[in-house]
């Protein structure tokens, strides 16, 4: 088995690595998808003008440029993340947007010290489901809230109740085996189970858990072209994930599978599938 920070380390060379050129690359089109997602955990925290909010798994930086607007001149964001390239593209949209209340940080949310806590906010948009030690990162997090901070983040519910995930998945494991995988272990996945989030709050330390379930519409693309379609469900999620030894000849299956399997889907808007979050909020007790 791994320890810890084999899969700290893991995660790190992920995101540093195949995970942030895609990221990079698709950002705007991710943004486009995300945003509504993101702004329903918003809706959660006291977001006023001159807070002090910290964002975790800041990513490219979308949010942490969302949140600097709500809380304006006055506020503090910090944006932290281990992906050094995705807080490259942050910082160019930092700057170019002239925030001097956002700063954005490199740094593992699960063990940093943050020099601008304590925080009235910690958010996230699918930022927290990837630490080794849920339980001791959330601990870290908690420990740069302030008495009567609040946290909230969205996750994503189980992949059956995500069909943009679960429709190409099913496509491509027709072809593959992926090695087994623990459904806790960090990943897109690991905060499906609502009891187990309970769970890793209750014992950092948090009070007044709360979790809404919504469904909405995720844009996969944004034009009816298939093979744009077939490219963007090949490269995310699991699909992609499962994908990465495959040759050319198993790759090339796999299309002429896909192809079938979303075109019916695919409308005059581009491919748009369901997906299922849930929106986590709590407390840190006074
Ligand atoms: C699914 S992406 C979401 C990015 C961004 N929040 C967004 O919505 O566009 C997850 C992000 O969490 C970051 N991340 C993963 N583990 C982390 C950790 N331990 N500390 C800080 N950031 C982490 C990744 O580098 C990545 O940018």
């Amino acid at each position: 088995m791994a320890s810890i920070s084999e899969v700290a380390e893991a995660q790190r060379a992920f995101w540093n690595g195949e995970a942030s050129d895609s990221w990079i690359r698709e950002q705007e089109q991710r943004d486009r998808a995300l945003a509504p997602l993101g702004e329903l955990a918003m809706a959660r925290l006291p977001l006023d003008a001159g807070g002090r909010v910290l964002d975790i798994g800041t990513g490219c930086g979308d949010t942490g440029l969302a949140l600097a607007a709500r809380v304006g001149a006055d506020g503090v964001v910090l944006g932290v993340d281990i992906s050094e390239p995705m807080l490259a593209r942050a910082e160019e949209r930092r700057r170019a947007a002239g925030l001097a209340q956002l700063r954005f940080a490199p740094g593992d949310a699960a063990t940093a010290r943050f020099p601008e806590a304590p925080f009235d906010a910690v958010f996230s948009r699918f930022g927290v489901m990837f630490f080794a030690e849920p339980v001791a990162a959330f601990r870290n997090i908690r420990a740069a809230l302030r008495p009567g901070g609040a946290l909230a983040f969205v996750c994503w519910r189980p992949v059956a109740e995500n069909p943009w995930v679960a429709v190409p998945r099913e496509v491509v494991l027709r072809h593959v085996t992926p090695p087994p995988q623990a459904p806790d272990a960090p990943g897109q996945f690991s905060f499906a189970d609502r009891r187990r989030v309970a769970g890793i709050l209750a014992e950092a330390g948090f009070t007044d858990v709360r979790f809404e379930s919504h469904d909405r519409e995720f844009a996969i693309t944004t034009s009816p072209d298939l093979d744009a379609a077939v490219d963007a469900v090949m490269l995310r999620g699991p699909a992609g994930r499962f994908l990465r030894d495959a040759d050319e000849a198993m790759l090339a299956k796999v299309r002429a599978d896909m192809a079938p399997a979303i075109a019916p889907l695919i409308g005059d808007a581009g491919l748009v599938l369901g997906c299922g979050v849930w929106v986590v909020s709590a407390a840190n007790p006074d």
